[in-house]
């Protein structure tokens, strides 16, 4: 597409989430610039600083920390027009308060993660208004991965824990695994990727729970090994450990809006 014909995004926020959404793909589609704390423009397709801010956005993305765009946001009213379609990627933050700092009612929320680099984000989506939703938008979202249409904004923050963070809780389990691996093989050497690629393995031929539940069982013979270590790890009640780890950052979804809305009042 001729780059003065894309429709125009600005990311405000530029930090770990706003970079692993720039592709190729989205390149093509979206001029997109980029604003920073100091409140610097960037123009991320031709990689370039911008001194005056002469745009009218189509899209604005909201990528700041939600505790930032709580304090400040209502500097950003600046950024949007009348037809200016809002999508906020922040955690917590409510529809209802994002209308009100910015006074739109054109808003999407999403919550991808950072594996929208990869095109392997799986970013649910809600929003009021269907007639917000276009094939260019819908083609846009879609260069960060799959779309997951979600009808109750609760359920965005049931993504944040298990889809935004949940990619953290998994690395941390697979590299203690890893990590437990290599200290039981001490003296010997054991190849780290050989163990990463155990996982892969694991779920490559097991594609549901009821799959990876008989896979347990059929290795776990009667006074074996396998039995010994999966005993162990029941006795440690490792799932209500995973459910309190998802809990605890899907109930620090819900607070972060009200939380900033009584340290306003106070
Ligand atoms: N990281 C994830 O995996 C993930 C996943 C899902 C959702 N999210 C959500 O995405 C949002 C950003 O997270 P992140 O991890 O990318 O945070 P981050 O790396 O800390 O990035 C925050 C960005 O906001 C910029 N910023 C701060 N104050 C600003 C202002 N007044 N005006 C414009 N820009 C400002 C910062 O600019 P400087 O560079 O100048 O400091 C920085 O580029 C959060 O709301 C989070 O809930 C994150």
């Amino acid at each position: 597409m001729l780059a003065t014909l894309k429709p125009k995004a600005l990311f405000i926020g530029y930090g770990h989430l706003a970079k692993s959404l720039i592709s190729k793909k989205l390149l093509s589609l979206l001029n997109i610039y980029a604003l920073n704390s100091k409140s610097e423009l960037k123009d991320i397709n031709l990689k370039k600083k911008i001194f005056k801010n002469n745009y009218t956005y189509d899209y604005v993305f909201l990528l700041t920390r939600p505790k930032t765009f709580l304090s400040t946001g209502t500097q950003f009213q600046k950024y949007l027009s009348k037809d200016t379609i809002v999508i906020s990627c922040m955690a917590g933050i409510k529809f209802s308060t994002i209308e009100q700092i910015l006074k739109t009612k054109k808003i999407i929320k999403i919550m991808p993660n950072v594996m929208a680099s990869n095109n392997k984000s799986q970013t649910h989506l809600y929003l009021k208004n269907k007639k917000l939703m276009s094939n260019n938008l819908i083609k846009l979202l879609s260069s960060f991965g799959k779309i997951i249409n979600v009808r109750n904004e609760d359920q965005i923050n049931l993504a944040t824990s298990v889809y935004g963070s949940g990619p953290a809780f998994i690395a941390y389990i697979v590299s203690s695994f890893v990590k437990a691996s290599k200290k039981l093989a001490k003296p010997f050497n054991i190849n780290e990727l050989e163990v990463l690629e155990l996982f892969k393995n694991v779920l490559e031929i097991n594609t549901t729970s009821k799959m990876l539940d008989s896979f347990i069982s059929s290795i776990s013979s009667k006074k074996g090994t396998t039995q010994a270590g999966v005993n162990y790890i029941k006795s440690q009640k490792i799932e209500k450990i995973i459910y309190t780890t998802l809990h605890k950052a899907y109930k620090r979804a819900k607070e972060i809006d009200s939380e900033q809305k009584s340290a306003k009042t106070k």
